[in-house]
C-alpha cells in the first residue's frame, strides 16, 4: 500500500483514505450498518489504515460506527475526525472557539471509543474566532496527549495564510478535488507548499459519478443528499461533462482489469503529490473497488487524455 508521513504521526498512513459520511447512515440514500461497518473492515483488510470522519456525519453515528469497527485494531489505524460545526436547536453554527472544541473533542473520543484522536481537522473555519485562540486551544489539547496533530479543511490559499505561523503543526488540510472538479487545483498546490501539510481530497469520487454507474437518466430519492441540484455533479451541463469524463475512463479501467472508480483514485493520486484521496463507501465491495487504485499505474497517454477531458 503506498503511504506517506503526516507530521505528529507515528504511523505512516496509506494514500487511500476511507471516508465516513455515509457511515453516518444520514443523506447517502438506504444505508445499512452491517454494511458500512464490513467496508470498514475490508478497507482495512486491504491495507487501508487512515480512515476520515466527523462529529456531525449522522449526529456522531459515523464515529461510532468507526469507534465500534476499530477498536480492536486502534494502534494500527490512523483516525481523522472533524470539528467546528455545532448543531443546537435543529439550527447548525461554525464554532472554532476555544470552549467549544473542548466539548467536542471529548465527545468525539467517547463516540469513537479511544483515548486520543490522530488527526482533529477544523472542518470550517467560523470566521470569527481568531487562528491564534484556535490554534492555542489544539496544541494544549495536543500536549494533553488527546490529539496527535492537526489539520484544515475547507480552507482558500488566502484563509490558509493566517496560520502561517503554525506551519510546523498543520499536518493536512482536506479540499474539494476530483477529475470532475479541478477548477481549485492551482489553489491546492499552493496551500500545500505554503504550509508544507498534505492535501486530502474530498469528492475525489465525485459523489458517485466517476465510477460509471450512473447514466444521464440518474436521480436519488429525497433522503439522499444528491437529490439536491446544489450536488451539481449530477445535473444540467456538470453532468454531461462527468459522464464524457466517464467515457474517458473506461477503456483505461478495462486496459488494467480496474474499476471505473479507482481510475479516478488513481489520476489524483498522480497529480497532486504527497496527497491523500478520501473515498467514501458504502459496502466492502466499495472498499475494494476504491482499493484498486493501488494496484496499476497510468500510462503517459492515459493520464494525458483524462487530463485533457477534465480541463
Ligand atoms: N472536509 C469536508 O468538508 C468533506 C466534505 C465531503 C466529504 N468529506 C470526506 O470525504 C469522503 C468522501 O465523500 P464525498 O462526498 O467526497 O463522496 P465521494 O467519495 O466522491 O463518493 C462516495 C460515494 O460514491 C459511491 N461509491 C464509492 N465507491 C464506489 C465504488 N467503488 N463503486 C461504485 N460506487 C462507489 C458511493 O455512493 P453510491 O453507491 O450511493 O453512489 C459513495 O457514497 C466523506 O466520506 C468524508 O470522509 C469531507
Amino acid at each position: 500500500m503506498e503511504s506517506i508521513r503526516l507530521k505528529g504521526i507515528p504511523l505512516p498512513v496509506s494514500r487511500l483514505c476511507a471516508g465516513g459520511c455515509p457511515a453516518g447512515e444520514y443523506g447517502w440514500g438506504d444505508v445499512n450498518r452491517d454494511d458500512i461497518q464490513r467496508s470498514i473492515l475490508r478497507a482495512y483488510e486491504l491495507g487501508v489504515n487512515f480512515f476520515d470522519t466527523a462529529d456531525t456525519y449522522g449526529l456522531g453515528r459515523s464515529e461510532e460506527n468507526m469507534g465500534d469497527t476499530l477498536h480492536s485494531v486502534r494502534d494500527k489505524v490512523v483516525i481523522a475526525t472533524k470539528f467546528g460545526v455545532r448543531v443546537e436547536g435543529g439550527k447548525t453554527f461554525y464554532d472554532n472557539g476555544p470552549a467549544y472544541i473542548e466539548t467536542a473533542l471529548h465527545a468525539s473520543l467517547k463516540r469513537l471509543k479511544t483515548d486520543y484522536i490522530d488527526l482533529y481537522q477544523v472542518h470550517y473555519l467560523d470566521g470569527v474566532t481568531p487562528a491564534d485562540d484556535m490554534m492555542e486551544a489544539l496544541l494544549r489539547h495536543k500536549k494533553a496527549g488527546k490529539i496527535l496533530s492537526i489539520g484544515l479543511s475547507n480552507v482558500t490559499a488566502d484563509q490558509a495564510r493566517l496560520f502561517l505561523p503554525y506551519k510546523d503543526e498543520i499536518a493536512t488540510f482536506q479540499n474539494h478535488y476530483s477529475l470532475a472538479h479541478r477548477q481549485d487545483e492551482a489553489d491546492m498546490l499552493s496551500v500545500a507548499d505554503a504550509l508544507s501539510a498534505a492535501p486530502m481530497t474530498w469528492g475525489s469520487l465525485g459523489q458517485g459519478i466517476l465510477t460509471g454507474k450512473y447514466d444521464a437518466s440518474v436521480r436519488f430519492e429525497k433522503n439522499d443528499r444528491r437529490s439536491r441540484t446544489i450536488y451539481d455533479n449530477f445535473y444540467g451541463d456538470k453532468l454531461q461533462k462527468n459522464l464524457s469524463i466517464v467515457e474517458a475512463m473506461r477503456p483505461i479501467a478495462e486496459n488494467h482489469g480496474v474499476t471505473v472508480a479507482s481510475v479516478a483514485v488513481r489520476f489524483i493520486l498522480d497529480h497532486l503529490p504527497n496527497s491523500v484521496v478520501i473515498a467514501g463507501m458504502k459496502n466492502a465491495s466499495q472498499a475494494e473497488g476504491n482499493a484498486q487504485a493501488l494496484s496499476f499505474a497510468l500510462t503517459k497517454e492515459e493520464t494525458a487524455g483524462l487530463e485533457e477531458v477534465s480541463r
